[in-house]
Order: C-alpha cells, then sequence, then structure tokens
C-alpha cells in the first residue's frame, strides 16, 4: 500500500464549480493536495487515460463528456491513498452510492459522475504520471 492516488475532478463537476467544496470534502476526510492542475484533455488523451475500457458499450461517450470541458487532476495523499480514496468517492453510479460519498453528495449519473479515482496502486503510479512530471510526483 502507498500513500498516493490520482485522482480528477471531471468536467460535470469542474464546470459546475463544484471543485472547492469536493477538495473541501477530501480534506475534511483527511486526504493533502501533493500536485493539482486544471486542463482540458484531448480526446486522444481521454482515450489513452481510459484505454481499459476501449470496445465497452459506454466508451464514446465517456471520452467526449472527459473531453467536454476543462477537469482538475490532483495527486492526492493519506494513509492507504487508493483504497481510502475509493471509500470517499463511492459507487460508479450516484444512486447506488453511499451517503456521505463525494458522488452521493455531487454526482449526476453514472456517466456523469463528478469524480475519477484510481483503482490500484501500479494504476496510481501510473496515472500520476500521465498527468504530472516526475519532480511532482515525488515531492514532498
Ligand atoms: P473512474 O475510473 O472514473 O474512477 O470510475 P469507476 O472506476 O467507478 O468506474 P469504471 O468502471 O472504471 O468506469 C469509468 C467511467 O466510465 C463511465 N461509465 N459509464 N453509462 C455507463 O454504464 C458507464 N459505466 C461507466 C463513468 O464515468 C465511470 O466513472
Ligand atoms: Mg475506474
Amino acid at each position: 500500500m502507498t500513500n498516493r492516488t490520482l485522482t480528477i475532478i471531471k468536467p460535470d463537476a469542474f464546470g459546475a464549480g463544484k471543485a472547492g467544496k469536493i477538495i473541501a470534502h477530501l480534506e475534511q476526510g483527511g486526504f493533502k493536495v501533493v500536485a493539482a492542475r486544471v486542463m482540458r484533455l484531448t480526446t486522444a488523451q481521454a482515450g489513452e487515460f481510459y484505454a481499459v475500457h476501449k470496445g465497452r458499450p459506454f466508451y464514446g461517450e465517456l471520452v467526449e463528456f472527459m473531453t467536454s470541458g476543462d477537469c482538475m487532476p490532483m495527486i492526492l495523499e493519506k494513509a492507504n491513498a487508493v483504497l481510502a480514496l475509493r471509500d470517499a468517492i463511492g459507487a460508479t453510479d450516484p444512486a447506488e452510492a453511499a451517503a456521505g460519498t463525494v458522488r452521493k453528495l455531487y454526482a449526476e449519473s453514472k456517466g456523469r459522475n463528478a469524480i475519477h479515482a484510481s483503482d490500484s496502486d501500479e494504476n496510481a503510479a501510473r496515472e500520476s504520471r500521465f498527468f504530472f512530471s516526475e519532480t511532482d510526483c515525488i515531492r514532498g
């Protein structure tokens, strides 16, 4: 278990001005922001980031959504960060997300679900390098 993971405040939440509330919620839950940026993903970037889902029925819609506006990738730090953040964001579909999770509080639908979180230490490292320099990844 490492102590860092990668999150993205997705375009639905960022565009609706919910980034501050989501970051405050995560900080309240013990996460520390180690690196952050605001960017609009290209189709190629979104397609590569979610390449594991290529061929799934929702892939095209997912890439379109993730490129629809600015988003906010961040590296977060907490003990057992990957599992802790998956717990904090809740189920993929906000209708199934537990009370008090980011998706229950801020997501619109299963597709437009406010936030991404890495699902393993290996993917957290890979996804952190996708958005941030080596210096950003090792700082602190
Ligand atoms: P994420 O990777 O963004 O943290 O989400 P997740 O692990 O909870 O869910 P995953 O299965 O990895 O799916 C990635 C994203 O694709 C969209 N999706 N839409 N309409 C659908 O049935 C559907 N299924 C997945 C969501 O934006 C989901 O977060
Ligand atoms: Mg996922």
